[in-house]
């Protein structure tokens, strides 16, 4: 049987991806045979991953509504991911948007979906190469780096090793970036459950996006140079909820910790 389109060519449909084995936690169909079982031995340990992915979502949705109410109308996306509900330029319909992904298969779909959106493009990069992102013609061509940018590294930094300064890779981006530019971030954390988040990370050792799963002291220090804004950084489904119930004192289930912050 052919590909299907969205199956970008030179692809190893063999070795599961982050992006695919995301899509398919969200319920997604772009995902092949080696994304689904890696998948889901991360649900034997992690059942509540679909739940987790989704709280993640909700928290780039709160966050972008957030900055676009603030003023913000131009964001780069880092790690983008497949495409699903509510993409960001769906959130910020009047904003323009950079999605960045180092995935064939989440470009090769961003780019189908975007064909007809002339104020939201994809460029095909590697977030670790923050230079590549920015010097993109794609990039220069969507943003004005007068305006205030909303970063969006959204359950993108724990696939950064330590080795790769993911702390430099962000204050790169910073420098970059117009006083009053913003950032969301949201990071894994392995402080809750550290026997099966380290199980976890070995399953994706064998995915072309291995893991670092980050402690909160880590996760503060990537945001060095942010002024946060309430409530700082907290469990992603505590930030901001659209429902006081959401954050009922018991959310540690999400394991992802979630902040927004301005560039002075
Ligand atoms: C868990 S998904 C998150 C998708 C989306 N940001 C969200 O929160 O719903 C992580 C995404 O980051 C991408 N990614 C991982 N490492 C990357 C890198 N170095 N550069 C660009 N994208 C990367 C993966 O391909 C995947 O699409």
């Amino acid at each position: 049987m052919n590909d299907p389109d969205w199956a970008a060519q030179n692809i190893d449909t063999n070795q599961p991806s982050a992006a695919r084995m995301y899509d398919y936690y969200l319920g997604g169909s772009h995902n092949f045979a080696s994304d689904r079982q890696a998948a889901g031995k991360v649900l034997e340990l992690l059942p509540d991953a679909p739940l987790m992915a989704q709280a993640n979502r909700a928290f780039l949705h709160r966050s972008v509504r957030f900055l676009v109410d603030q003023g913000v109308r131009q964001f780069i996306d880092l790690g983008s991911g497949i495409p699903t509900a509510g993409n960001v330029h769906e959130v910020a319909p009047e904003s323009t948007v950079v999605y960045v992904d180092i995935d064939p298969v989440a470009v090769a779909y961003s780019e189908a979906i975007l064909s007809d959106v002339s104020r939201a493009a994809i460029v095909h990069a590697d977030a670790r190469q923050p230079e590549k992102v920015l010097e993109s013609p794609v990039t220069q061509g969507l943003l004005d780096f007068d305006q205030p940018i909303g970063l969006l590294m959204v359950a993108v930094l724990h696939f950064v090793a330590e080795s790769e300064d993911p702390a430099n890779m962000v204050a790169t981006f910073r420098d970059a970036l117009p006083a009053g530019s913003a950032i969301a971030l949201a990071h894994v954390t392995l402080d809750e459950r550290p026997e099966e988040m380290e199980r976890i990370t070995a399953i994706y050792q064998n995915s072309a996006n291995p893991t670092t799963f980050r402690t909160r002291q880590q996760i503060d220090g990537l945001l060095t140079g942010w002024d946060l804004v309430d409530p700082g950084v907290t469990w992603v489904v505590e930030w901001r909820p659209d429902w006081p119930d959401d954050a009922d004192g018991n959310s540690a289930w999400c394991g992802n910790y979630g902040a927004v912050g301005w560039k002075q």
